[in-house]
């Protein structure tokens, strides 16, 4: 194949690094340059893990998105870990997603694109560069990408070692969601299969039988009539993740034989942080001179000037599809402040889709120290989320959520009823409490419910 992207190769090295000259926020202290540019070589050979192609399909379909015809499901870890790369919890993950997928799709006749918060989702921005106990402190955890989790001065020491390590932990579970959307597993005919082995008899597990049985029934109906389209039997996925790591995602960064334009290897979707959106920032910059479909995240403090210069920066050719804006204000300040943005936004710039975030503006610590979530407050910002855009008359489109496959317990509330006593029971989150399996095809019932009315 001639458009493979297989080496990296920089026509304007000026401009296209014209990044490294900007203040670029959250990045490591590297203790060991020399060893950095050693890893960030050799990533700079290593094959992307995405193509151009891919990534200017999904562009067409987050355009879809932001024309109102489709609604975006985003979803996966707050921070994927090395060892969370296992069979079990990458297939958790996709199922669930899956799940959620076909709960949207039925229940609201809307094409839903597939994004997973996978494949390179190991860098976290965080508050503080360092963290205290007992009187020692040690370099903050970053995510697995930059250190360890473990509060030892070892574990702590950014290593760039794990540059590499995060590649092919991506590469891994990239193989893995690829197999699974194309390789007859996506198929609509295991709409049954997908829920085997969560808990059922939940409220939203059965819910979800009855749908799938329902699916079940039309496959067959439409099977008698002689209709068996390959569009039922293979799901469109794609992969996103923040791009925090300036040094990682330039190393992957690569030019498209057929175009000469550039775009980040490492992901499909990547996203700018509510921390790092700074428009004279190295991360601004870094994003104008990619070609993939790319997204904001704007928390409350966000304001319609910002908004517009995004897409003036971002999107300077006016092109649907390329920018959207996952909003992530908190249940109460999104229907106090995502008005104006929407309406100015919508009056003076190029489209743009718009995402509700509702998990990290509704982040607070329970008694017992866990970091959690409610879901009657998820569930509250999407609702607030849903009205303002109903009150303007744009397209709510989509949400972007943390979740896992597993049962976990980190998020309170949700059919099961976590309490705040029962956080402790399963909690494994490396950073962000994610919603459960349960707690994830619960909020896509409600999510299908809004978008029907
Ligand atoms: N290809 C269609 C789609 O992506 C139908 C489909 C196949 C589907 N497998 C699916 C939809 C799994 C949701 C979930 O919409
Ligand atoms: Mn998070």
């Amino acid at each position: 194949m001639e458009n493979l992207m297989t080496t990296q190769h920089t026509p304007t090295p000026t401009t296209a690094d014209a990044w490294r000259g900007l203040p670029a926020a959250q990045q490591p202290q590297w203790p060991d340059p020399e060893l950095l540019r050693e890893v960030t070589d050799g990533l700079a050979h290593a094959p992307a893990l995405v193509f151009a192609e891919e990534c200017d399909r999904l562009r067409e379909r987050m355009a879809a998105v932001a024309r109102g015809e489709a609604f975006l499901l985003q979803g996966g870890d707050c921070a994927e870990t090395f060892a969370g790369v296992t069979a079990d919890a990458i297939n958790g993950k996709l199922r669930t997603l899956l799940q959620m997928a076909v709960v949207l799709t039925h229940g609201a006749a809307v094409p839903v694109v597939k994004v997973g918060r996978i494949a390179g989702q190991y860098a976290k921005p965080r508050s503080r560069p360092t963290e205290t106990q007992g009187g020692v402190t040690l370099p903050v955890y970053r995510g697995d990408a930059v250190n360890g989790l473990a509060f030892t001065p070892v574990d702590r020491r950014p290593d760039p070692r794990r540059l590499r390590r995060m590649y092919e932990a991506s590469a891994a579970t990239l193989n893995l969601v690829r197999a699974f959307a194309t390789g007859g597993y996506a198929d609509l005919h295991q709409a049954h299969a997908w829920n085997r082995g969560f808990v059922s008899h939940s409220p939203a597990g059965r819910r979800y039988e009855e749908l799938a049985a329902e699916i079940d029934r039309s496959l067959r109906f439409m099977a008698a009539c002689g209709v068996d389209p390959q569009e039922l039997r293979a799901v469109e996925f794609f992969a996103g993740h923040e791009g925090l790591l300036l040094d990682y995602e330039a190393a992957l960064t690569r030019t498209d034989s057929r175009t000469g334009l550039r775009y980040a290897g490492s992901g499909h979707l990547l996203w700018i942080g509510e921390r790092t959106r700074d428009l004279d920032g190295a991360h601004v910059e870094y994003f104008s001179r990619i070609r993939n479909p790319i997204a904001v995240k704007l928390g409350p403090d966000a304001t319609a000037d910002q908004a517009l210069a995004y897409t003036e920066k971002l999107n300077p050719t006016a092109e649907p599809g390329r920018l959207t804006f996952v909003v992530r204000m908190g249940a109460d300040a999104v229907r106090d402040r995502l008005p104006t943005l929407v309406a100015k936004v919508t009056a003076q710039a190029a489209p743009v889709a718009w995402v509700c975030d509702p998990m990290h503006g509704n982040t607070f610590e329970a008694p017992s120290g866990h970091k959690t979530r409610r879901f009657e407050d998820i569930l509250g910002e999407v609702e607030g989320f849903f009205a303002v855009h109903r009150d303007l008359g744009t397209h709510a489109g989509g949400i972007h959520v943390e979740l896992t496959g597993d049962d976990v317990t980190e998020c309170i509330g949700g059919g099961e009823e976590v309490q705040v006593a029962d956080l402790h029971r399963r909690y494994e989150t490396a950073c962000d409490p994610r919603l459960n399996h349960n707690q994830s095809l619960e909020l896509a019932f409600l999510v299908a419910q809004m978008l029907r009315t």
